[in-house]
């Protein structure tokens, strides 16, 4: 795994984003794998002001999103297909049906799970995917214990994980109970992965991802198995280190 250090999340935003768009220019038709969460809006607005000052073209790229969560309609505020449409999509030139999103209202959430893998593998593969980090260190959606084979699948969320992301909503009753993840070893065949870590609040979990054995209590450790990882994490999230 490589660590980049930045002074802070603006700093880390900006590499971030500079690393997206080396991607997108090197290969105009990649497929990209996009996170949603507070770590990432940063690296997003980058991408779009670059976006309307540059040339940098999305009318090749397809986009896949880590994660969904189940029974919420997309145009609810707090789906991930909201985030992701006012955060990244309708402010840069990526044709409609080039992005995806796992359907957390389909009738048949097993049959959208296999969709989905399918739909990923089809489109010849994940080549860069963008990755924020749980504090208790779940990527995606695959909270401690989840299997390194996994693929996408239903999971029951956490309580740390619906507090922690309780802070979008009115209040933790209406944070979903579950959510469709794409899942470890879906991550896990991307060809490189790019890990964002900001913030005192994640110092805990960015020390136990290069300190600890590689084991699913820590889902995040299961990257020192991955060939081509970048992390980028500001001296907030590096103060325990
Ligand atoms: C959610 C998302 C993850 C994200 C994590 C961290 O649970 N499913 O993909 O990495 O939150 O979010 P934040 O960046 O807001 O701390």
């Amino acid at each position: 795994m490589k660590l980049i250090q930045a002074k802070n999340y603006e700093e880390m935003s900006e590499k971030a984003a500079a690393f997206m768009i080396q991607q997108v220019q090197s290969k105009r038709n990649s497929v990209l794998g996009l996170a949603t969460g507070g770590t990432v809006i940063g690296t997003y607005d980058r991408i779009v002001e670059d976006f309307k000052q540059s040339n940098t073209s999305y009318s090749e790229v397809h986009t896949f999103n880590l994660d969904e969560y189940v029974g919420m309609q997309p145009s609810d505020s707090n789906s991930y297909h909201s985030y992701m449409d006012k955060q990244l999509f309708r402010h840069i030139n990526l044709p409609e049906d080039h992005s995806y999103l796992p359907d957390g209202m389909a009738d048949n959430l097993q049959e959208e799970c296999q969709r989905y893998e399918q739909l990923i593998k089809d489109s010849g593969g994940i080549d860069l995917q963008l990755l924020g980090i749980g504090q208790n260190g779940h990527i995606g959606f695959n909270e401690p214990g989840a299997s390194f084979d996994s693929v996408t699948h239903i999971v029951n969320l956490t309580e740390s994980t619906r507090k922690a992301n309780a802070r979008y909503f009115e209040s933790i009753e209406e944070v979903p109970t579950q959510a469709i993840t794409m899942g470890i070893a879906t991550i896990m065949k991307s060809k490189k992965i790019l890990l964002l870590v900001s913030g005192e609040s994640k110092a805990e979990a960015i020390s136990r991802l290069i300190n600890e054995q590689i084991h699913n209590d820590n889902p995040s450790s299961v990257l020192k198995n991955h060939a081509d990882v970048t992390i980028i994490a500001d001296e907030e999230a590096l103060s325990l280190l």
